[in-house]
This record gives structure tokens, C-alpha cells and sequence, in this order.
């Protein structure tokens, strides 16, 4: 069996309003759209996807919450309704997902054996938060290949930032880990908002695009920065000011993911690919995929058969 290896790695935010906008079928509240800057923005990277072609996707959602370790879906077929807490009239979302939970169990052991706290969740009538929907729907709408789902221990609330963000970066290298003795070609998500100051009430309706607007002036200006730093490839300047961009913009990258995915794909000084940005109810959302194909870091899907 060939090496497996990551392939490719994502920004990939989940406003659950993005997907109340595109008004799939399994979603039960109706739109009449709007966000399309953002939509736009995961139709290429869908594109990218489809390309691609990954044996699996691995998400990390600062939305399942696990206060004891990292958790890892270990039921091989899930499948119920999940409702946003927050935006219950925009997000009631019937899903039926398949697990790769060979890959999670793989995950789950080299997370233990780099000293991490980590667990297989087993329960079948567990309920999947809408943060691992929400940008698995916006990047495969298919739901047609298999996922592994990551809880957010959330360690960088709990212990401080540094001390969480090593735990996330030890995650990461666990996953790689995890992957390469798989043989499969995996895509990370890390199910992040950039900058995450929010409006306290909401338009009616909802898709009111007159008042879709950043919330702050400074949390958008931290967003263009970090952009601007991603897309010209300066990564290791990227995670030197994470920390005081994190403080400064209240950005949701505090809760592990985007450090997680890096790390999993060894911090490449690579330049993203922009997809889009648009904010969601004044948050900054980024979607941004580091192509390690493209790259010339891991082997093409032509290759690879
Ligand atoms: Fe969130």
C-alpha cells in the first residue's frame, strides 16, 4: 500500500447562514439567499475538491465541545437532525454522513501515543453540531466521501493560548501520522471565522444584504493582514501573530482547528489560494485551501491510481 499523505488543507468557516442560503433539501428553513461572495467561494473550492479527488475529509469544528480530551466519531454511519442553537430559524439539517472510522481509531491512537487525552466516540445516536455539517455541506454537498469528525477540547480556553495551541499542534502531527499509515489521500478542513465579532440582532429576514457589513473595523483590518500574509506564502509570520490576532479580533482560530490542520501538513511555506471573503452578521470568513498537489508536496489523484 502506498503512503498515504494530506493532500490539500482548507479554511473552511461555518456560518450556518451559508448554507440556509443555498436552501439544500435537507434543510427544512427556506431563503431567499444571499452571502453568494462566500458561496461563490466554496463553489471553487469544490472545484478543487472534485479535482482532488480524497479518499477522505477531516474536520475539526470549534462546535462539538469535549471538555475531557479530543473526541473522534467512531459510529460508521450517523445520520439524524442537527439544529443551531444559536440560529435555530436558519439551521434544522437532516444529514446522513459516513465515518472513516479506521482512520479515526488511527487518529485517536497516534493522538495517545504523542501524550495527547483522546477517545472514540461510540454512541450511534449521537447528534453532529452544525459546525462539522455546516462546512462539510459547503465544501461537498454530495456527502459522498468519508469523514472523520474531530471534537474541539478547546484547551486554548481552558489552559492558556499557548499551551493549547502546542496541544492542537501535537494533534496535527498525530493526524499526519495517522494518515500516512492509512494510504490514503486525505483533505483537512479546519472549520474556523477569522475575525468573530458578531451583531447582537439580527435582519429580518436574515439575507438582508443592506446590513451585511463588518462588525469591526479592526477585526476586518486584522483579517486583510492575515489574508495578505497567507496569500503571499508568509506562514511562519502568519503564526507569530496569531496569538495577538486572536486576542485583538476575538477570531474563532483560537479554538485549535487552523492551527491543527498546519501543523498535520507540516507548516508549508506555501501561498494560499484565496477562494473569497465576506463577513456573517459582521464576522470575517475566509475560504482558503493550501493545494499540496499543486504545490508539488504530495502526488496528483492521476498519480496516485
Ligand atoms: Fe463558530
Amino acid at each position: 500500500m502506498a503512503t498515504g499523505e494530506i493532500i490539500s488543507g482548507f479554511l473552511a468557516p461555518h456560518p450556518p447562514h451559508m448554507l440556509y442560503a443555498e436552501n439544500p433539501p435537507q434543510n427544512e428553513p427556506r431563503s431567499n439567499g444571499g452571502w453568494e461572495q462566500l458561496r461563490w467561494a466554496y463553489e471553487r473550492a469544490r472545484a478543487s475538491v472534485e479535482a482532488l479527488k480524497p479518499d477522505v475529509l477531516l474536520v475539526h469544528s470549534p462546535h462539538w465541545i469535549t471538555s475531557v480530551g479530543h473526541h473522534f466519531i467512531g459510529v460508521p454511519e450517523l445520520s439524524g437532525r442537527s439544529v443551531d442553537p444559536i440560529f435555530p430559524n436558519l439551521f434544522r439539517f437532516d444529514y446522513s454522513m459516513k465515518i472513516d472510522v479506521d482512520l479515526a481509531e488511527a487518529c485517536y491512537e497516534e493522538g495517545r501515543n504523542v501524550g495527547l487525552e483522546t477517545k472514540m466516540m461510540r454512541n450511534p445516536r449521537f447528534r453532529v453540531d452544525y459546525g462539522t455539517i455546516t462546512t462539510l455541506h459547503m465544501i461537498r454537498p454530495q456527502w459522498d466521501i468519508p469523514v472523520v469528525s474531530i471534537s474541539a477540547n478547546n484547551t486554548p480556553y481552558y489552559l492558556s493560548m499557548e499551551e493549547g495551541l502546542t496541544e492542537m499542534d501535537l494533534l496535527g502531527k498525530a493526524t499526519l501520522e495517522a494518515v500516512r499509515k492509512s494510504g490514503k489521500r486525505a483533505v483537512l478542513l479546519a472549520s474556523n471565522t477569522l475575525s468573530h465579532w458578531h451583531f447582537n440582532q439580527e435582519p429580518e429576514p436574515p439575507e438582508d444584504m443592506t446590513k451585511e457589513h463588518p462588525e469591526s473595523l479592526a477585526g476586518y483590518q486584522w483579517d486583510m493582514r492575515m489574508i495578505d500574509l497567507m496569500r503571499r506564502g508568509q506562514m511562519q509570520e502568519v503564526f507569530r501573530l496569531l496569538p495577538q490576532f486572536i486576542e485583538e479580533s476575538f477570531a474563532e482560530v483560537k479554538s485549535g482547528a487552523f492551527t491543527w490542520m498546519h501543523a498535520a501538513m507540516q507548516y508549508p511555506e506555501l501561498a494560499a489560494e484565496l477562494h473569497g471573503y465576506g463577513t456573517v452578521i459582521g464576522t470575517g470568513n475566509a475560504v482558503m485551501e493550501w493545494n499540496l498537489v499543486k504545490a508539488g508536496l504530495a502526488r496528483s489523484a492521476a498519480a496516485a491510481r
